[in-house]
Protein backbone atom coordinates (compact mmCIF):
# COMPACT_ATOMS: atom_id res chain seq x y z
CA UNK A 1 0.00 0.00 0.00
CA UNK A 2 1.27 3.71 -0.50
CA UNK A 3 2.57 5.29 2.16
CA UNK A 4 -0.25 8.14 2.12
CA UNK A 5 -2.95 6.09 2.38
CA UNK A 6 -1.20 4.34 5.34
CA UNK A 7 -1.96 7.64 6.82
CA UNK A 8 -5.29 7.37 9.17
CA UNK A 9 -6.16 11.00 8.57
CA UNK A 10 -5.25 11.38 4.59
CA UNK A 11 -7.77 7.61 4.60
CA UNK A 12 -10.20 9.42 6.62
CA UNK A 13 -10.08 12.52 3.75
CA UNK A 14 -9.75 10.36 0.89
CA UNK A 15 -12.31 7.63 1.42
CA UNK A 16 -15.19 9.18 -0.30
CA UNK A 17 -12.98 9.57 -3.22
CA UNK A 18 -12.18 6.46 -3.36
CA UNK A 19 -15.70 5.20 -2.56
CA UNK A 20 -16.24 6.85 -5.71
CA UNK A 21 -13.79 5.57 -8.07
CA UNK A 22 -14.99 1.83 -6.43
CA UNK A 23 -18.57 2.20 -7.53
CA UNK A 24 -17.82 4.04 -10.86
CA UNK A 25 -15.65 0.51 -11.36
CA UNK A 26 -18.29 -1.90 -10.14
CA UNK A 27 -20.73 -0.15 -12.33
CA UNK A 28 -18.27 -0.19 -15.65
CA UNK A 29 -17.80 -4.06 -14.78
CA UNK A 30 -21.27 -4.64 -14.06
CA UNK A 31 -21.76 -2.68 -17.94
CA UNK A 32 -19.53 -4.23 -19.52
CA UNK A 33 -20.65 -7.59 -18.22
CA UNK A 34 -24.29 -7.32 -19.72
CA UNK A 35 -23.14 -6.18 -23.03
CA UNK A 36 -21.30 -9.42 -23.05
CA UNK A 37 -23.45 -11.86 -21.67
CA UNK A 38 -25.92 -10.12 -24.22
CA UNK A 39 -23.61 -10.64 -27.21
CA UNK A 40 -23.00 -14.28 -25.50
CA UNK A 41 -26.61 -15.05 -25.88
CA UNK A 42 -26.91 -13.64 -29.60
CA UNK A 43 -24.00 -16.16 -30.34
CA UNK A 44 -25.95 -18.69 -28.55
CA UNK A 45 -28.96 -18.24 -30.38
CA UNK A 46 -26.79 -18.00 -33.84
CA UNK A 47 -25.20 -21.32 -33.41
CA UNK A 48 -28.51 -23.16 -32.33
CA UNK A 49 -29.97 -21.42 -35.94
CA UNK A 50 -27.31 -23.28 -37.65
CA UNK A 51 -27.01 -26.10 -35.87
CA UNK A 52 -30.74 -26.81 -36.28
CA UNK A 53 -30.54 -27.81 -40.21
CA UNK A 54 -27.49 -28.99 -39.75
CA UNK A 55 -28.72 -31.81 -37.96
CA UNK A 56 -31.51 -32.35 -39.69
CA UNK A 57 -29.34 -33.15 -42.93
CA UNK A 58 -26.94 -35.00 -41.32
CA UNK A 59 -29.85 -37.45 -40.52
CA UNK A 60 -29.91 -37.43 -44.64
CA UNK A 61 -26.06 -39.00 -44.74
CA UNK A 62 -25.16 -40.59 -41.81
CA UNK A 63 -24.74 -44.34 -40.69
CA UNK A 64 -27.67 -45.29 -38.69
CA UNK A 65 -29.30 -47.74 -40.04
CA UNK A 66 -26.61 -48.63 -43.02
CA UNK A 67 -23.26 -48.94 -41.14
CA UNK A 68 -20.93 -46.33 -42.48
CA UNK A 69 -22.09 -43.02 -43.28
CA UNK A 70 -22.26 -40.94 -46.62
CA UNK A 71 -20.21 -37.54 -45.65
CA UNK A 72 -17.14 -37.36 -47.54
CA UNK A 73 -14.59 -35.25 -47.46
CA UNK A 74 -13.39 -33.10 -50.13
CA UNK A 75 -10.01 -34.39 -50.30
CA UNK A 76 -11.49 -38.27 -50.06
CA UNK A 77 -13.63 -36.81 -53.51
CA UNK A 78 -10.57 -35.09 -54.63
CA UNK A 79 -8.57 -38.41 -54.24
CA UNK A 80 -11.23 -40.44 -56.30
CA UNK A 81 -11.47 -37.96 -59.09
CA UNK A 82 -7.35 -38.24 -59.82
CA UNK A 83 -7.61 -42.39 -59.26
CA UNK A 84 -10.56 -42.40 -61.90
CA UNK A 85 -8.63 -40.06 -64.32
CA UNK A 86 -5.81 -42.56 -64.21
CA UNK A 87 -7.88 -45.35 -64.92
CA UNK A 88 -10.05 -43.99 -67.78
CA UNK A 89 -7.02 -42.49 -69.55
CA UNK A 90 -7.27 -38.38 -68.16
CA UNK A 91 -10.80 -38.36 -68.64
CA UNK A 92 -11.94 -34.76 -67.86
CA UNK A 93 -15.45 -35.86 -66.43
CA UNK A 94 -14.39 -37.46 -63.18
CA UNK A 95 -15.42 -35.03 -61.06
CA UNK A 96 -18.80 -34.80 -62.78
CA UNK A 97 -18.95 -38.46 -62.69
CA UNK A 98 -18.29 -38.52 -59.51
CA UNK A 99 -20.88 -36.01 -58.17
CA UNK A 100 -23.69 -37.82 -59.89
CA UNK A 101 -23.15 -40.79 -58.25
CA UNK A 102 -22.84 -39.40 -55.03
CA UNK A 103 -26.21 -38.00 -55.45
CA UNK A 104 -27.22 -41.26 -56.64
CA UNK A 105 -25.88 -43.14 -53.61
CA UNK A 106 -27.94 -40.44 -51.30
CA UNK A 107 -31.21 -41.15 -53.27
CA UNK A 108 -31.42 -44.78 -53.56
CA UNK A 109 -30.53 -45.16 -50.13
CA UNK A 110 -32.96 -42.89 -48.60
CA UNK A 111 -35.75 -44.19 -50.77
CA UNK A 112 -34.49 -47.70 -51.15
CA UNK A 113 -34.96 -51.22 -48.94
CA UNK A 114 -31.46 -52.11 -47.52
CA UNK A 115 -28.24 -50.16 -48.28
CA UNK A 116 -25.41 -50.42 -50.68
CA UNK A 117 -22.39 -52.66 -49.26
CA UNK A 118 -19.59 -50.45 -49.05
CA UNK A 119 -17.58 -47.14 -48.29
CA UNK A 120 -18.79 -43.63 -50.05
CA UNK A 121 -15.25 -43.61 -51.46
CA UNK A 122 -15.80 -47.26 -53.27
CA UNK A 123 -19.39 -47.11 -54.39
CA UNK A 124 -19.56 -43.97 -55.74
CA UNK A 125 -15.89 -45.07 -57.69
CA UNK A 126 -17.38 -47.96 -58.98
CA UNK A 127 -20.67 -46.04 -60.20
CA UNK A 128 -18.63 -43.32 -61.50
CA UNK A 129 -15.87 -45.08 -63.18
CA UNK A 130 -17.74 -47.86 -64.97
CA UNK A 131 -19.47 -45.64 -67.74
CA UNK A 132 -16.23 -43.38 -68.50
CA UNK A 133 -14.56 -46.57 -69.29
CA UNK A 134 -16.78 -46.90 -72.40
CA UNK A 135 -18.26 -50.20 -72.44
CA UNK A 136 -18.98 -52.38 -75.39
CA UNK A 137 -22.01 -53.54 -74.72
CA UNK A 138 -24.63 -52.68 -72.30
CA UNK A 139 -24.69 -56.42 -70.88
CA UNK A 140 -24.07 -55.77 -67.34
CA UNK A 141 -23.70 -59.36 -65.31
CA UNK A 142 -23.33 -58.62 -61.22
CA UNK A 143 -22.07 -61.37 -59.24
CA UNK A 144 -23.78 -61.07 -55.89
CA UNK A 145 -25.89 -58.13 -55.60
CA UNK A 146 -27.19 -58.10 -51.82
CA UNK A 147 -30.23 -55.68 -52.05
CA UNK A 148 -29.85 -55.28 -55.45
CA UNK A 149 -29.34 -51.43 -54.66
CA UNK A 150 -25.72 -51.11 -56.45
CA UNK A 151 -26.78 -52.94 -59.64
CA UNK A 152 -29.75 -49.93 -59.66
CA UNK A 153 -27.40 -47.19 -59.24
CA UNK A 154 -25.21 -48.44 -62.42
CA UNK A 155 -27.55 -48.92 -64.75
CA UNK A 156 -28.88 -45.38 -63.63
CA UNK A 157 -25.18 -44.11 -64.31
CA UNK A 158 -24.96 -46.30 -67.61
CA UNK A 159 -28.07 -45.12 -68.85
CA UNK A 160 -27.15 -40.89 -68.38
CA UNK A 161 -23.50 -41.73 -70.29
CA UNK A 162 -25.47 -43.02 -73.16
CA UNK A 163 -25.74 -46.86 -72.80
CA UNK A 164 -28.93 -48.65 -72.49
CA UNK A 165 -28.38 -51.54 -69.79
CA UNK A 166 -29.49 -54.92 -69.66
CA UNK A 167 -29.08 -56.00 -66.00
CA UNK A 168 -28.69 -59.88 -64.73
CA UNK A 169 -27.72 -60.69 -61.40
CA UNK A 170 -26.45 -63.41 -59.90
CA UNK A 171 -27.18 -64.44 -56.11
CA UNK A 172 -28.25 -67.18 -53.62
CA UNK A 173 -30.33 -64.67 -52.13
CA UNK A 174 -30.77 -66.73 -49.18
CA UNK A 175 -32.80 -64.61 -46.54
CA UNK A 176 -29.23 -63.42 -45.40
CA UNK A 177 -25.78 -62.51 -46.75
CA UNK A 178 -23.38 -64.94 -47.19
CA UNK A 179 -20.00 -65.27 -47.68
CA UNK A 180 -18.05 -68.80 -47.29
CA UNK A 181 -15.25 -69.21 -45.21
CA UNK A 182 -16.71 -66.39 -42.51
CA UNK A 183 -18.09 -68.24 -38.95
CA UNK A 184 -20.47 -65.57 -38.04
CA UNK A 185 -23.26 -64.12 -40.05
CA UNK A 186 -23.58 -60.27 -38.75
CA UNK A 187 -27.48 -59.23 -38.60
CA UNK A 188 -28.02 -56.57 -41.09
CA UNK A 189 -27.67 -52.99 -40.07
CA UNK A 190 -30.61 -52.48 -41.79
CA UNK A 191 -32.44 -55.29 -40.58
CA UNK A 192 -33.80 -56.06 -44.26
CA UNK A 193 -33.36 -59.18 -45.62
CA UNK A 194 -31.91 -60.51 -48.61
CA UNK A 195 -34.62 -61.61 -50.94
CA UNK A 196 -35.33 -61.42 -54.46
CA UNK A 197 -38.89 -59.25 -53.90
CA UNK A 198 -36.46 -56.80 -52.11
CA UNK A 199 -34.15 -56.55 -55.05
CA UNK A 200 -36.83 -56.02 -57.30
CA UNK A 201 -38.34 -52.98 -55.37
CA UNK A 202 -34.53 -51.68 -55.61
CA UNK A 203 -34.53 -52.03 -59.11
CA UNK A 204 -37.83 -50.65 -59.83
CA UNK A 205 -36.64 -47.51 -57.66
CA UNK A 206 -33.70 -47.36 -60.61
CA UNK A 207 -36.43 -47.74 -63.35
CA UNK A 208 -35.43 -51.35 -64.04
CA UNK A 209 -38.86 -52.70 -65.48
CA UNK A 210 -40.07 -49.63 -67.29
CA UNK A 211 -37.49 -48.75 -69.85
CA UNK A 212 -34.42 -51.69 -68.44
CA UNK A 213 -35.06 -54.83 -68.73
CA UNK A 214 -32.93 -57.37 -65.58
CA UNK A 215 -33.19 -60.86 -64.69
CA UNK A 216 -32.54 -62.40 -61.42
CA UNK A 217 -30.80 -65.65 -61.77
CA UNK A 218 -30.98 -67.06 -58.10
CA UNK A 219 -28.33 -69.48 -57.42
CA UNK A 220 -24.55 -69.48 -56.60
CA UNK A 221 -21.74 -68.30 -59.32
CA UNK A 222 -20.47 -71.90 -59.30
CA UNK A 223 -23.37 -73.80 -60.08
CA UNK A 224 -22.95 -75.44 -63.61
CA UNK A 225 -26.90 -74.76 -63.93
CA UNK A 226 -26.67 -71.06 -62.91
CA UNK A 227 -23.79 -70.74 -65.44
CA UNK A 228 -25.65 -72.27 -68.72
CA UNK A 229 -28.49 -70.13 -67.92
CA UNK A 230 -26.75 -66.80 -67.67
CA UNK A 231 -24.19 -67.51 -70.55
CA UNK A 232 -26.51 -66.70 -73.14
CA UNK A 233 -24.57 -63.66 -73.73
CA UNK A 234 -21.43 -61.43 -73.50
CA UNK A 235 -21.34 -58.67 -71.15
CA UNK A 236 -19.99 -55.33 -71.45
CA UNK A 237 -20.10 -55.07 -67.53
CA UNK A 238 -19.07 -58.16 -65.11
CA UNK A 239 -18.91 -56.69 -61.49
CA UNK A 240 -17.37 -59.54 -59.40
CA UNK A 241 -18.60 -59.46 -55.74
CA UNK A 242 -20.06 -62.10 -54.56
CA UNK A 243 -17.93 -65.09 -52.41
CA UNK A 244 -14.92 -63.24 -51.51
CA UNK A 245 -12.52 -66.00 -50.62
CA UNK A 246 -9.70 -66.61 -52.47
CA UNK A 247 -10.60 -69.94 -54.11
CA UNK A 248 -14.67 -68.26 -54.98
CA UNK A 249 -13.25 -65.19 -56.55
CA UNK A 250 -10.20 -67.15 -58.42
CA UNK A 251 -13.76 -69.68 -60.20
CA UNK A 252 -15.19 -65.89 -60.73
CA UNK A 253 -12.23 -65.18 -62.58
CA UNK A 254 -12.04 -68.28 -64.69
CA UNK A 255 -15.61 -68.19 -65.68
CA UNK A 256 -15.37 -64.26 -66.39
CA UNK A 257 -12.82 -65.05 -68.80
CA UNK A 258 -15.39 -66.89 -70.95
CA UNK A 259 -18.27 -64.62 -70.99
CA UNK A 260 -17.11 -61.27 -70.87
CA UNK A 261 -16.88 -59.48 -74.14
CA UNK A 262 -13.97 -57.97 -76.18
CA UNK A 263 -13.49 -54.96 -75.04
CA UNK A 264 -15.26 -55.58 -71.69
CA UNK A 265 -15.36 -53.57 -68.18
CA UNK A 266 -14.31 -56.34 -65.26
CA UNK A 267 -14.64 -54.50 -61.62
CA UNK A 268 -13.00 -57.06 -58.85
CA UNK A 269 -15.14 -55.00 -55.85
CA UNK A 270 -12.80 -54.75 -52.21
CA UNK A 271 -9.71 -55.70 -53.55
CA UNK A 272 -7.00 -54.42 -51.81
CA UNK A 273 -9.19 -54.25 -49.18
CA UNK A 274 -7.74 -55.61 -45.73
CA UNK A 275 -10.95 -57.03 -44.72
CA UNK A 276 -10.95 -59.29 -47.80
CA UNK A 277 -7.53 -60.19 -48.15
CA UNK A 278 -8.86 -63.08 -50.71
CA UNK A 279 -9.82 -61.16 -53.19
CA UNK A 280 -6.50 -59.07 -54.14
CA UNK A 281 -4.80 -62.89 -53.65
CA UNK A 282 -7.37 -64.22 -56.41
CA UNK A 283 -7.15 -61.45 -58.85
CA UNK A 284 -3.08 -61.01 -58.59
CA UNK A 285 -2.57 -65.10 -58.64
CA UNK A 286 -5.00 -65.12 -61.80
CA UNK A 287 -3.04 -62.36 -63.78
CA UNK A 288 0.51 -63.77 -63.11
CA UNK A 289 0.17 -66.65 -65.14
CA UNK A 290 -0.27 -64.48 -68.28
CA UNK A 291 -2.88 -66.64 -69.83
CA UNK A 292 -5.43 -63.78 -69.12
CA UNK A 293 -7.71 -62.18 -71.82
CA UNK A 294 -7.89 -59.44 -68.82
CA UNK A 295 -5.61 -56.50 -68.41
CA UNK A 296 -5.19 -54.48 -64.84
CA UNK A 297 -6.19 -50.84 -65.63
CA UNK A 298 -5.80 -49.62 -62.28
CA UNK A 299 -7.61 -49.31 -59.02
CA UNK A 300 -9.75 -46.82 -57.52
CA UNK A 301 -10.53 -46.67 -54.01
CA UNK A 302 -10.95 -50.38 -52.90
CA UNK A 303 -11.71 -51.78 -56.35
CA UNK A 304 -9.89 -52.98 -59.13
CA UNK A 305 -10.50 -52.49 -63.11
CA UNK A 306 -9.91 -54.40 -65.71
CA UNK A 307 -10.42 -55.04 -69.56
CA UNK A 308 -10.98 -57.92 -72.01
CA UNK A 309 -8.61 -58.47 -75.01
C1 LIG B 1 -20.88 -57.84 -50.61
S1 LIG B 1 -22.45 -58.44 -51.02
C2 LIG B 1 -22.80 -57.67 -52.55
C3 LIG B 1 -22.98 -56.21 -52.44
C4 LIG B 1 -23.53 -55.52 -53.66
N1 LIG B 1 -22.83 -55.86 -54.86
C5 LIG B 1 -23.48 -54.02 -53.42
O1 LIG B 1 -22.60 -53.38 -54.02
O2 LIG B 1 -24.28 -53.49 -52.67
C6 LIG B 1 -22.12 -60.09 -51.50
C7 LIG B 1 -23.34 -60.85 -51.97
O3 LIG B 1 -22.89 -62.01 -52.68
C8 LIG B 1 -23.64 -63.13 -52.25
N2 LIG B 1 -22.84 -64.34 -52.54
C9 LIG B 1 -22.03 -65.05 -51.73
N3 LIG B 1 -21.51 -66.09 -52.42
C10 LIG B 1 -21.96 -66.00 -53.69
C11 LIG B 1 -21.76 -66.79 -54.87
N4 LIG B 1 -20.96 -67.86 -54.89
N5 LIG B 1 -22.41 -66.42 -56.00
C12 LIG B 1 -23.22 -65.34 -56.02
N6 LIG B 1 -23.44 -64.57 -54.94
C13 LIG B 1 -22.81 -64.89 -53.79
C14 LIG B 1 -23.89 -62.83 -50.78
O4 LIG B 1 -24.93 -63.62 -50.25
C15 LIG B 1 -24.24 -61.34 -50.85
O5 LIG B 1 -25.59 -61.16 -51.17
Amino acid sequence: MPPLLRNRLAKRVLSPALTMIERRIEQHVKRATQTLQTDLDALHRKVAALQTPQYGLSLLVDGTGRGTHRMPTASQIDTLVHQIQNVADGTEHARRSVTVAYRTVVALESLGVGRLAGSTSNVCGKLATVPLLSPPNGNVLEIGTLYGMFAAGLLRMLHRSGTEPHLTIVDPLAGAQLQPGTVTQHVDPTGTPVREDVVRANLALGGVGSVVEARIQQGFSGDPEVRATVADREYGVIVVDGDHSMDGVRADLEWVEQIVAPGGIVVIDDYGDKAWPGVQDALDKHLANGTSRLSLLGRVSTSAYLRAG
